[in-house]
């Protein structure tokens, strides 16, 4: 994890890679650094700082910032530490002993003991305890034997380092010069308009305000950059490799939290417009009036899907509560039998897989280490990968050989909420397109779910509506020390996702539980202390939640339930409720996962924390 930024052009450079580091800040943000290396220094300017981007910002002098008009090189990192503590020391750019090489890597390097002990028997010394300063100084090592070439010290150095990075590396003798390098860690170079200026970043966020012509570097490979050049991709046998300039397709708007506190909120609210988005062109109204799901990738692979005798989904987190929800689909609608797995158990356990299987991978940012490992195997395995992701052209996008992507927009927020309900709604399209497909689902049934998925924006809106209710109602629970949340059917997905939230940004112990578990352990638990959330809509099994209600009753808990508009029952039992509008059973998730972010964002807030970058996580996990 971990945000890279780089810049080559003769604009002033470090207010450019500071923006792009507070843009790609949600990757990572215990320290921060920027190096510069300009015309009028005889050395690299480093600048690094504990703590968040504006530490950084605020220790880098005026001058500095303002300097204009001169080719400069930069790059800059915002840490997510793997290797040694989040310290000053630690942070990136590393520089190398000779001080003539300066380096960023997001990822691990695995072998990097090994590596040090060469260095050092070899009269190096190191500064830091990182895994990166090694791989500077193997850089530098070779830099230093092969007569000062950059790209070939990159490429010689990474013959030997075993693990993942992206990496950004610049030369103290070459102001107009930039190496980088991935293998499974993201890495985007940007082209400006004129070809004088390039842009480096671990996403194409902080160069879409610049250019929108982008180079998404393959693994292993390295990139030479430099001003008044066209960009060069070797691979790691040095061969060149060929690549593309494509259309990066970024809504600037998305990135800035358009008058809301913070992110997380702007991005529940913005789930009715996301979901729209993420429909538009694919549930289709006919001229007839009746409905009907284009998907490309359906289309494309129709024969492959519809002869699947077995779908795996592999995800993790939140995308792993998603693939619950979509087991339940597929295997209500296609009658398909569905296995969710942890994507970082599946990569390790040889998994069965047989020819005709669908690896279904779920990703919000499309660059999970473990998710990505997981379709490498599926691959191996000859199954077909099908991709449902956000991040577009990113790593599981481009290694998934088709896939759906959920456009709800870049995510900020470190707690995923409009990520999850896109990644629903592609599931829904996608079991509704293939049972129609399979003739496992009736027409009547069909044109029903259609409709009713169309009415889920409207319908999200009414729940949104009730923010100001549920922060009220949050207030005596925010020092509560545990949470349980227990819902049945496709609401035992939606009451693990209420618990990950919680835990998440209010750190808080929450576990979520099918309501009819309880009885098998954790009502051990129940106490007059204990909030208990009841996702208790509507459904067959409405009757039963009633009674597990009763059990937390007799037991004094506290609860919180969210039932169907209108329901007279719950509200007799319940300490607070909060009402969604009636839908049809498959659809519920959509609307009952939105009181379960916006309760976790009150109680996180009411205890004044930082609900965008909760301590410990990062956005987007490109490490094992
Ligand atoms: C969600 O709130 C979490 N931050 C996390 O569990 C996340 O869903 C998980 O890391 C998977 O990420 P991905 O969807 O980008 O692959
Ligand atoms: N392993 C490196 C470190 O701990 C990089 C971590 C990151 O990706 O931020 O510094």
């Amino acid at each position: 994890m971990c945000g890279i930024v780089g810049y080559l052009g003769s604009q002033s450079a470090a207010p450019i890679l500071i923006k792009g580091l507070h843009q790609l800040e949600y990757r990572g943000y215990d320290s921060a650094g920027i190096a510069l290396n300009c015309e009028s220094e005889s050395s690299f300017q480093l600048f690094k700082a504990k703590g968040k981007v504006s530490n950084l910002e605020s220790i880098i002098p005026d001058e500095v910032k303002m300097r204009d008009n001169m080719p400069v090189a930069g790059i800059g990192h915002t840490r997510w530490a793997t290797h040694g503590e989040p310290s000053t020391a630690n942070a990136h750019p590393h520089l190398s002993m000779s001080g003539e090489v300066v380096l960023v890597h997001n990822g691990i390097i695995e072998n990097y003991k090994e590596l040090k002990d060469q260095l050092i028997d070899r009269g190096y010394t190191f500064q830091s305890q990182t895994d990166t300063e090694v791989l500077c100084n193997l850089v530098d090592l070779y830099y230093q034997q092969n007569g000062k070439n950059l790209r070939l010290a990159v490429v010689q150095a990474l013959n030997k380092a075993i693990g993942a990075y992206a990496i950004a590396v610049m030369e103290q003798k070459d102001n107009q010069h930039i190496v980088c390098a991935r293998k499974a860690s993201p890495l985007v170079i940007g082209i400006s308009e004129g070809n004088d200026e390039f842009f480096i970043g671990s996403d194409a966020t902080p160069m879409v305000e610049y250019t929108h012509k982008v180079i998404y570097l393959d693994d292993e490979q390295v990139a030479d950059v430099r001003l008044g050049h066209e960009v060069e991709i070797v691979n790691l046998d040095q061969s060149l490799a060929e690549f593309d300039v494509k259309e990066v397709d970024l809504d600037i708007t998305a990135l800035t939290k358009g008058g809301f506190p913070h992110f997380m909120i702007k991005e529940i609210f913005d789930q009715p417009h996301c979901l729209e988005n993420c429909m538009r062109g694919r549930v289709v109204r006919l001229d007839d009036g009746t409905y009907d799901i284009k998907l490309s990738a359906l289309h494309n692979f129709k024969a492959k899907l519809i002869r699947a005798r077995h779908v795996i989904i592999v995800a993790c987190g939140t995308s792993w509560h998603a693939g619950l929800i979509g087991k339940q689909l597929i295997e209500e609608m296609c009658r398909i039998r569905v296995e969710v797995e942890y994507a970082s158990e599946f990569r390790y356990r040889n998994p069965v897989i047989e020819k005709d299987d669908v690896v279904i991978a779920i990703s919000q940012s499309g660059e999970t280490a473990d998710t990505l490992a997981a379709i490498q195997l599926a691959k191996e395995k000859g199954a077909l990968v099908f991709g449902i992701v956000n991040g577009v052209g990113s790593s599981i996008a481009r290694a998934a050989d088709t896939g759906i992507y959920i456009h709800v927009g870049p995510e900020i927020g470190v707690a995923s909420t409009k990520a999850f309900t896109g990644q629903v709604t592609v599931l829904t399209m996608l079991a509704l397109a293939l049972g129609h497909a399979l003739g496992t689902i009736s027409e009547e049934y069909f044109q029903q779910t259609c409709h009713e998925l169309t009415q889920i924006p409207l319908k999200m809106e009414k729940v949104l509506q009730q923010n100001d209710a549920i922060c009220l109602l949050s207030t005596p629970f925010t020092f509560a020390r545990n949470f349980l949340y227990l819902g049945r059917g496709y609401n035992y997905p939606v009451a693990l996702e209420g618990a990950l939230k919680l835990k998440e940004i209010s750190y808080i112990h929450a576990e979520g539980y099918p309501a009819a578990e309880m009885k098998h352990g954790p009502i051990a638990l129940v106490d007059a202390e204990m909030p208990i959330v009841f996702l208790a809509t509507h459904h067959e099994l409405y009757q039963k939640i009633i009674s597990n209600m009763q059990e937390v009753q007799s037991r004094k808990g506290r609860i919180i339930a969210v039932v169907t508009e209108g329901d007279q029952e719950i509200s007799k039992i319940a300490q607070a409720t909060i009402e969604i509008p009636a839908t049809l059973n498959a659809l519920v998730p959509l609307l009952s996962v939105l009181p379960m972010q916006m309760l976790a964002y009150h109680v996180a807030v009411k205890k004044g924390l930082n609900v965008d970058m909760p301590r410990n996580l990062a956005k987007s996990v490109t490490v094992e």
